[in-house]
């Protein structure tokens, strides 16, 4: 069944973040009236901007751990694609604000969804429930062991997310994303590998590897991760279910660092230095999909042509201020 067949009007929470923005894009074009919710705290306007003529979106600044900021914009929404999330924990750095977004925001986006009769819960989790894999290939049977104040604030919110299927009976459904990349991802500290290294590359700066390069990454195209969230709200034995969503590809960042310096020109002087390890960080990545694909998803394959992509439209974007 079509998405707008089924669905009117959506909710993207994060929708001024990366993945949050192609997903309220991918609705719009589908035909939905979308509202993108965000507090802005890492997302940005210019996200939005090539969306922000189109009639169908409304963009607001809310707070999902602000039950009143929120729920103005509740009436008629029939699916929310809850994308928010504090993310600043992996250092750290604040883990009350992870726990106070991570799971209570989302305790408090289900909370709505019962009262004002949404039709479906997709929920963004991640692959870092599950902490250092000790099964492979690791499926979503897998234990779940987070090593982090991300991780653990995530798993919360995912749990909360499949209660109110059992409990309500309210359709949910959890997607566990794994190393997105694509046009529009942070390249700060909090953003993506990918990104990063593209970001030093355009100022001139050495593309830093914690140690040495053979670790890999299940790298999965963000359109991917949009088609997975459009899928699972399309099929209801979805229903109260959690998905990995990897695109099983494996590739070492020395292979990626080497790609990215070998197809970005640079006259700086720029070299792919390789530091100290980080502590706690996954060496191998053997993620099964085939939960995500039997219900249908196909991944893209063609992974070094989606990096050119990816370089070729971050370029632009990340020499574009706001
Ligand atoms: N990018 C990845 O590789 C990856 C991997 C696993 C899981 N995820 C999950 O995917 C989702 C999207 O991540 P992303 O990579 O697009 O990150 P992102 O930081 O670009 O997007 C998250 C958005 O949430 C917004 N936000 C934060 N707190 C909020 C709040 N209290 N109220 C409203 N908005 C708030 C931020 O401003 C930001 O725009 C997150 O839930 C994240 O945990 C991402």
């Amino acid at each position: 069944m079509e998405l707008n067949n089924i669905y009117k009007k959506a909710i993207v929470t994060g929708g001024a973040g990366f993945v949050g923005s192609h997903l309220v894009e991918e609705l719009l074009d589908s035909g939905l009236e979308v509202v993108s919710i965000d507090d802005f705290s890492a997302g940005k306007m210019k996200n939005l901007d090539h969306l922000s003529s189109r009639p169908g979106l409304k963009i607001v600044r809310a707070d999902i751990s602000d039950r009143s900021s929120v729920e103005p914009f509740m009436d008629g929404v029939d699916v929310i694609f809850n994308n928010a999330a504090s993310k600043k924990n992996i250092c750290l750095d604040n883990p009350e604000r992870d726990l106070e977004v991570n799971a209570r925001g989302t305790l408090i986006m289900l909370e709505l969804a019962k009262k004002y009769g949404v039709k479906k819960f997709v929920h963004a989790s991640t692959g870092s429930v599950y902490g250092e894999p000790s099964l492979f290939p690791q499926t979503e049977e897998h234990p779940l062991d987070p090593v982090s104040y991300y991780g653990v604030s995530k798993l919360a919110g995912e749990r909360y997310v499949i209660l109110y299927s059992k409990l309500f009976g309210l359709d949910t459904t959890c997607l566990r994303y794994f190393h997105v990349y694509g046009p529009r991802q942070e390249s700060n500290e909090f953003g993506g590998v990918v990104s990063i290294f593209i970001r030093n590359m355009l100022n001139g700066e050495n593309l830093t590897i914690f140690g040495d390069g053979t670790q890999q990454r299940s790298f999965t195209w963000v359109k991917d991760i949009v088609k997975a969230n459009i899928l699972v709200a399309t099929k209801p034995e979805a229903n109260g279910e959690c998905y990995n969503c990897a695109s099983g590809i494996t590739v070492t960042i020395n292979e990626l660092a080497e790609f990215i310096y070998n197809n970005m020109n640079s006259n700086s002087g720029t070299i792919i230095e390789h530091g100290d390890w980080l502590i706690g960080d996954i060496m191998k990545f053997d993620v099964s999909n085939d939960k995500i694909r039997s219900l249908g998803l196909n991944f893209e394959t063609d992974f070094w042509e989606k990096l050119r992509i990816t370089i070729a439209e971050m370029q632009t974007y990340l020499s574009t201020k706001v």
